[in-house]
């Protein structure tokens, strides 16, 4: 994967190059990044020598053929992006794990794995060790939560929980034994954004390690790696893929740490189905306009919620009420769809009532495609360190690509079953 531009001198003769070289890649716009990205004309161009496809198509392998012995010998040192084994990628997945490299600036390589949550465990279990302690915001996904308390801590890898505002008060948690710390801004369910930068310098001062899950603003509304993050980590099942119909995860990583995650990647077996990488390159082309409308769909339908009775919170970063909006306002450069709103009293009956009914929005984990979702959900199962205390129900809402004007209505209708059954 590396940080080779899309274009080798050595490929000038045919094909026109994508981006040119790395250098004038850096000074485009994100859009134009995402457009070129990862369509290196070695993976693209017409064998007989003329002419290109547009998308690197999908390489499908598992045995993969050599000219000789020696050629095959040869590989066994020199594998990452030469075909080796389907295992350890083809073409197709070089393309998608370039890309997401050439988003994150600073960043030297990215590995691809079956899911988020597979990225999570691998990246986390690339930096750890026996002995060791992890720092995790509070506020963190609930399997990567399952993930540190299940299989870390039995392995004598012990997790602290912090509170997702704490800020660079976190340098009070660290002991000999810290190794690493582990942010997701905003936070799932609650939404609280993290002080990022004040966290990375914590971490810089003690020799620590810091990783992030950014699935939420991706490296569209958050450079993790511009911010001082070692180690970015996305479910590209939510918006790189951006359609609800495949699973994938990317760990990202600066140069002092990538031969680690690819090592550990590579011993766990980790791979991605170049089927699936495909129709998240396919995704990625058009992520900036689809978070734009997410991001515009969100916020009218947050707006509308924030002023009715019925709801007493609505935590959504891009809101000045919401925790940590102060940090999202300095740090993020724009809000995805996702949000939660807490009901004005209220039980789960009524939190029910209001949800079954909906008729524009599915009920279903997951989010990031282009529709939208509604789930119920209770925070207070899923903290340690902080304590979740609120004035009813949380219902988490996915804002698709629909008609904002149709979301309300059908939320208005909501509200009211909500009301009549409260
Ligand atoms: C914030 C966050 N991170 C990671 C994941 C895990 O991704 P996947 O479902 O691809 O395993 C999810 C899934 O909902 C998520 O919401």
């Amino acid at each position: 994967m590396g940080r080779r531009s899309c274009h080798r001198k050595s490929d000038r003769s045919s094909v026109r190059s994508l981006g040119k070289d790395k250098k004038k890649r850096g000074e485009t716009g994100d859009a134009t990044r995402l457009v070129e990205a990862g369509r290196r004309p070695e993976w693209t161009k017409d064998p007989s020598g003329t002419g290109a496809i547009v998308n690197p198509p999908v390489w499908r392998a598992s045995t993969i053929l050599y000219d000789s012995v020696a050629d095959m010998r040869a590989r066994v040192h020199d594998t990452h992006e030469r075909l080796f084994y389907g295992r350890r990628g083809t073409p197709t997945t070089w393309s998608l794990a370039d890309a997401l490299t050439e988003l994150e600036p600073g960043a030297e390589g990215t590995m691809l794995y079956p899911s988020g949550v597979a990225a999570i465990a691998c990246a986390l279990l690339a930096v750890l060790s026996p002995g060791d302690e992890l720092l995790m915001v509070d506020s963190a996904y609930d399997p990567t939560r399952a993930f540190c308390d299940n299989i870390l801590r039995p392995m004598g890898i012990a997790t602290v929980y912090y509170d997702p505002l704490m800020g660079d008060a976190i340098a009070g948690l660290v002991t000999e034994r810290t190794r690493a710390i582990f942010m997701e801004s905003p936070g799932s369910l609650t939404f609280e954004v993290q002080d990022v930068p004040a966290i990375v310098a914590v971490a810089k001062a003690r020799g620590l390690v810091t990783l992030i899950d950014n699935t939420w603003a991706t490296p569209l509304y958050f450079r993790a790696m511009g911010h001082g993050v070692d180690i970015s980590i996305l479910a590209c099942t939510k918006y790189i893929a951006g359609h609800s119909d495949l699973m994938l995860g990317s760990v990202t990583a600066v140069p002092a740490l990538w031969q680690k995650i690819r090592k550990t990647a590579y011993a766990f077996g980790q791979t991605a189905s170049p089927d699936d990488c495909y129709l998240a390159s396919r995704g990625l082309r058009t992520l900036s306009v689809r978070l734009a409308q997410h991001q515009a769909g969100g916020l009218a339908v947050a707006r509308w919620l924030q002023d009715q009775r019925e709801v007493a919170r609505v935590l959504h970063p891009a809101l000045p009420d919401s925790p940590g909006h102060a940090i999202w306002k300095r740090d993020f450069t724009g809000a995805s769809g996702l949000f939660s709103i807490v009901l004005n009293g209220g039980d789960d009956a009524a939190r029910v009532a209001m949800i079954d009914g909906l008729q524009h929005f599915g009920i279903g984990y997951s989010w990031g495609g282009y529709e939208s979702l509604a789930v119920p959900s209770d925070p207070q199962n899923y903290r340690a360190a902080t304590q979740w205390q609120a004035e009813g129900p949380l219902v988490r809402l996915h804002i698709g690509l629909e008609d904002p004007a149709d979301l309300i209505a059908d939320l208005a209708a909501g509200l009211e079953r909500f009301r009549e059954c409260r």
